[in-house]
């Protein structure tokens, strides 16, 4: 299933806040890295919390051109390559507080190429430029506008074993277009009563996305996270498995040391404290290993 020589690309989302993407995310990558793969962290999120937590607050803060504008100007694709940044544990592409006008900006190059494909709305196109900052009709060449980071991802000199991509907890342009450039999602879960409504509302959006722009998107997996020892715990638990039955459901507990190595700027196998969820991380990178066809480590 890796398709191509550009390695597994993985979704981490859930547009319902605080469910855990960005330390499942992390942690993810982290075990990939303790299994030997080369990871690329894409921190999607114009919070930056993944950025600021892997310690690149700096980047974060950085004088353009960022990702955003590797994302929304056609012809600066390539400065990612400038832009990835080195962790002791993987390599990240950080967030931008530029980010934060990435859902306006590919609005408009969404708006641009429906007008574009569609010959029945002439004019506008120069108006709706006008409102951009970085986005011109030129670099529009779909009948949508919703690979912007499918596109970026490409223009990487380095190839990757895997791509994680932390998304922001929304439903906007910036989480399709990171759906859009992987085909793959893993979703985190709480096991409260109110992730009913979100996994539902995340089955329709990703269903809407899949018709919209005539693409597949595939579960890799759900992760029940901060679990504890509650009957909803239980009764949600049950839940996920029923409503994600032919896919793994990974079961992470409450622990503060995730926190901690959070604050540490590591995942947890970066980090000094032993937990064990480590396991847990370790069996979601081994099937990953194994859905997208990558052989055993035997180091
Ligand atoms: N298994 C866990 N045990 C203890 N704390 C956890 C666990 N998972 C996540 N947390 C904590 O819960 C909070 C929210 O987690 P996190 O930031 O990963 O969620 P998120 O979905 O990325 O949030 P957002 O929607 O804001 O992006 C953080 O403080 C994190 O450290
Ligand atoms: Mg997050």
């Amino acid at each position: 299933m890796r398709g191509d020589d550009t390695g597994a690309r993985i979704c981490v989302t859930n547009a319902k806040g605080g469910t855990g993407k960005t330390t499942v995310a992390i942690n993810v990558a982290g075990a990939l890295n303790e299994r030997g793969r080369d990871v690329l962290f894409v921190d999607l999120d114009p919070q930056g919390n993944a950025t600021e937590g892997l310690g690149l607050v700096e980047a974060y803060d950085a004088a353009p051109p960022t990702l955003f504008d590797a994302l929304t100007d056609h012809t600066r694709r390539d400065v990612v390559n400038d832009l990835i940044v080195e962790h002791d544990e993987m390599d990240v592409l950080p967030a931008s507080i530029d980010l934060l006008q990435a859902e306006h900006e590919l609005t408009i190059a969404d708006l641009i190429a429906r007008i574009k494909s569609d010959p029945n709305l002439s004019g506008g196109l120069e108006a709706l430029e006008s409102l951009a900052i970085n986005v011109e009709s030129a670099g529009i060449t779909e009948g949508h506008a919703l690979d912007a980071l499918d596109v970026v991802l490409s223009e990487i000199d380095h190839d990757y074993d895997y791509i994680i991509v932390d998304s922001p907890p929304f439903y906007g342009k910036l989480t399709d277009t990171g759906i859009f450039a992987t085909r793959n999602v893993l979703v985190p879960a709480l096991t409260e009563a109110t992730s009913e409504r979100a996994i539902e509302l995340l089955i329709d959006q990703i269903a809407a996305l899949e018709s919209q722009v005539g693409i597949e998107v595939n579960t890799v997996g759900v992760v029940a996270n901060r679990i504890e020892n509650t009957s909803e715990d239980r009764t949600m638990l049950q839940w996920l498995e029923e409503v994600f039955a032919d896919f793994p459901v990974w079961e992470v507990r409450k622990r503060v040391a995730l926190q901690r190595a959070f604050s540490a700027g590591s995942s947890i196998f970066g980090y000094e404290e032993r937990v064990d969820m480590e396991e847990v991380f370790l069996d979601v990178a081994t099937e990953l290993d194994r859905q997208f066809g990558y052989a055993e480590v035997t180091a």
